[in-house]
């Protein structure tokens, strides 16, 4: 019994997740306690052990993958993205779908989605006006989810991009919400009417699928266009088939939220970060001057000084703070040996902020990543293993492509001082309070 060998909080289950929720520190708080590893109660009579050392990571994401299946905190998203999502399933016929999707994230692939990244950020920000106030937070997710629209679903400007735009939002808000973490909780997953968030969420799903099987109908009259939607309906196994059209919706709603809340929350961290700090300001503007009239997208994704600001955002406040796997067999773990059916959790957020690995990881210094390299157990904001995040290329591409062409073109200033600090949205960590700024100059190009 994980309990009985491991020390953690005796409360019960329900107020170590509101705890969990409400104040994002606690956790940290439970590491000073209890030490490495230790476990929390996240579901009924289903403690979690939480690592934060290295070589867990090492051991976990290198055993082989029909040891270490996705377990209960994915799971609680199958109703949310249904039973085939590549977020779900296991063992071989996980390796075999990961197969199928990789191309749509790889160099190729990746140039075409650079100039729909660039074109929507502008579209975002012509209208800004010198000492007009925005939420940057809000910008972010609007720019990130006519990013994934054009670049999953190919839509353009026009009454279907509208259509899906809005029933979109009106999906993401459901479990986005306030307390929308429950949604993520089997216990609160049930049925009991519209006015309680599952029965409401239950009736936005209806809605999204009905749009979804709609676009794959239309979609197959019109195949081989350059979005990932298209990569997914040329697939086929060995005897010829293509993908069911269940398998389609569930992976296609896959890329769409996986693609959507993650990126916009890492971008307005990073505007918070780079202006909390006029040196790193000057520093970023300065390595992006050469590109003032000349927005070459492929040099400035290689930028190193670029690359360490979006390294130690998604560093300082993964917006994804943990990763969970459910042991199929017994396992030794940091010299643990941990039964079949143990839940193993790495703590994204408590590695990030290991003193030997990062000295005072309560600053942003993107010198860090400059001046040592981390490896892929030291650094893992996407995860790892053969579960390691499909869009971490698309991740980087839109970070990197949305930061210059706003810093190139507007002088921003934060409207306040005040340190912002993380809340919990759906399975995020974002700023809170949506990071208002102010744009003081704009940059005639
Ligand atoms: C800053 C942005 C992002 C962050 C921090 C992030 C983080 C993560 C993490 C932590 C995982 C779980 C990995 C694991 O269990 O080891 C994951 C999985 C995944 N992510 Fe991302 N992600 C981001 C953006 C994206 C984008 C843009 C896409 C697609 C367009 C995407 C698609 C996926 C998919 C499909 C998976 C499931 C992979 C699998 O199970 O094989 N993510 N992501």
């Amino acid at each position: 019994m994980i309990e009985e060998t491991f020390p953690g909080p005796t409360r019960p289950w329900w107020w170590q997740v509101y705890t969990l929720i409400r104040n994002p520190s606690y956790i940290s708080k439970c590491l000073q306690k209890y030490g490495d590893p230790f476990y929390l109660m996240l579901e009924p009579k289903t403690p979690f052990l939480i690592f934060t050392d290295p070589t867990a990571a090492r051991e976990i994401f290198t055993a082989h993958y029909n040891d270490v299946f996705a377990g209960p905190v994915s799971e609680s998203l199958r109703p949310i993205l249904g039973r085939e999502s590549l977020l779900l399933i296991d063992g071989d016929k996980h390796l075999n779908m990961r197969r199928f999707m990789t191309p749509a994230f790889t160099g190729n692939a990746m140039r075409v989605y650079g100039s729909v990244i660039r074109d929507t950020t502008r579209k975002n920000t012509e209208l800004w006006a010198k000492d007009s106030h925005v939420f940057i937070q809000g910008v972010m997710q609007n720019i990130s989810l006519e990013v994934i629209l054009q670049a999953v679903f190919g839509l353009k400007e026009g009454d279907r991009f509208q259509k899906y735009k809005q029933v979109l939002v009106d999906y993401i808000s459901v479990f986005n919400g306030k307390n929308a973490i429950f949604l993520y909780s089997s216990a609160f997953q049930k049925d009991l009417g519209i006015f309680t968030p599952w029965g409401k969420y239950l009736k936005m799903v209806k809605v999204v699928d009905g749009l979804i099987y709609e676009e794959i109908k239309l979609r197959k009259k019109k195949p081989n266009q350059q979005d990932i939607f298209s990569r997914l309906l040329a697939i086929r196994d060995e005897n010829g088939n293509g993908l069911s059209e269940k398998v389609l919706r569930d992976q296609l709603l896959t890329l769409l939220l996986a693609g959507h809340e993650t990126t916009a929350s890492a971008l307005a961290w990073a505007f918070y970060w780079i202006h909390r700090d006029p040196q790193i300001l000057d520093t970023l503007s300065c390595e992006l001057q050469p590109f003032c009239n000349n927005f070459d997208i492929e040099s400035i994704t290689k930028l190193p000084y670029l690359d360490a600001v979006c390294r130690e955002t998604l560093r300082l406040y993964p917006v994804i703070p943990a990763v969970g796997r459910l042991l199929q067999r017994p396992m030794s773990i940091m010299g643990h040996t941990l039964p079949a059916k143990t839940n193993v959790v790495l703590s994204i957020y408590l590695m990030h902020h290991r003193p030997d690995l990062y000295p005072e990881s309560h600053l942003f210094r993107p010198k860090r990543f400059i001046e040592r390299e981390y490896n892929s157990y030291e650094y893992i904001p996407f995860g790892g293993g053969a579960r390691r995040c499909l869009g971490i290329h698309f991740a980087f591409y839109e970070m990197k492509i949305v930061l210059a062409y706003i810093l190139l073109h507007f002088q921003l200033k934060l409207r306040s001082n005040k340190p912002i600090s993380a809340v919990r949205r759906g399975v995020t960590f974002l700023p809170g309070g949506g990071v208002p700024m102010v744009i003081e100059k704009k940059i005639h190009q």
